[in-house]
């Protein structure tokens, strides 16, 4: 399968490297050649859109205001090809626009680099029978979760941005054990096995979160004095307000 990929910066490269070890033929383009360098001899490397022969799967990952200027450039050819855009608030109908592809609408997470992402997905309703082929594409990177293409700003919320959140609250679990006097390698074990089992076990047992955390608080104990102080604090608020911010940026930067 031969893969393009347009715009080799943070996320466009990350997909390379993945792809690369699964021994796709890629093509990739990006402006400036510095990018490209790292590419050399193990991927065809192009510095204009215009370049790319005939492709089966093309990845967008440009910023959203170098998209247009980018898929006017596509060259058509007579395969229709899966034009899979990673960019922030671009509509598979205004891509449509501009390609005669199968377009596919994808919102990854950082993650995505060990094969432990997980990817927000909407297809345009031309591509459903190829759902597959996108599906065997996308899998070493992670989980996929369909979601009307409406619902994408929640998802750049929830789980595009979700990693830079959750770093936040490890650094700062990190820092408590560190003011308790456990050494770094020590707290960062230990928060990192705690959030790694808590959402396995979360995940396994198919509980509501509440329920799993009930069955560890009892009564009097330490547990209840921690979740008290968290409430009273307000950190639910401060999270979800957190998610709803970062939304509201997600829609004005689709509306602009
Ligand atoms: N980073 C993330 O975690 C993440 C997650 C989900 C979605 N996204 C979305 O993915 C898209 C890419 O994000 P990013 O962080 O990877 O951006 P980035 O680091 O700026 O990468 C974009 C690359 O595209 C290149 N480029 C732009 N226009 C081009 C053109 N016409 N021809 C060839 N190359 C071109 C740029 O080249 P030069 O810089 O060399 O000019 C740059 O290397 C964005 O829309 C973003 O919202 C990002």
């Amino acid at each position: 399968m031969r893969v393009g990929i347009i715009g080799v910066g943070n996320i466009g490269s990350i997909i390379a490297k993945v792809l690369l070890k699964q021994g796709y033929e890629l093509h990739l383009v990006n402006r400036h050649v510095d990018k490209l360098r790292k590419f050399e001899g193990l991927a065809h490397t192009y510095l204009e859109v215009e370049k790319l022969p005939e492709l089966d799967a093309l990845f967008l990952c440009v910023k959203p205001q170098d998209a247009i200027d980018a898929l006017k450039k596509i060259p058509s050819y007579r395969t229709k090809r899966l034009l899979i855009s990673t960019v922030t608030g671009v509509t598979i109908g205004e891509i449509a626009s501009y390609v005669n592809d199968d377009v596919v609408r994808i919102m990854p997470n950082i993650p995505i680099s060990i094969g432990k992402g997980v990817i927000g997905i909407s297809y345009c309703k031309e591509c459903l029978n190829r759902k597959g082929d996108v599906q065997s594409l996308l899998s070493p990177f992670g989980k996929l979760v369909e979601v009307d293409e409406s619902l994408f700003p929640a998802v750049t919320a929830l789980s595009g941005s979700g990693p830079a959140f959750i770093f936040v609250i490890i650094e700062s679990l990190v820092d408590a054990g560190l003011k308790l006097g456990l050494s770094y390698e020590t707290a960062m074990k230990l928060t990192i096995e705690t959030f790694r089992g808590s959402s396995d076990l979360l995940e396994k047992e198919g509980k509501h979160p509440g329920e799993l955390r009930h069955v560890v608080t009892s009564p009097a104990g330490t547990t209840i004095e921690g979740i008290y102080s968290l409430e009273r604090e307000g950190l639910r608020g401060i999270i979800m307000k957190t998610i709803f911010d970062t939304y509201k940026r997600a829609v004005e930067l689709q509306n602009s």
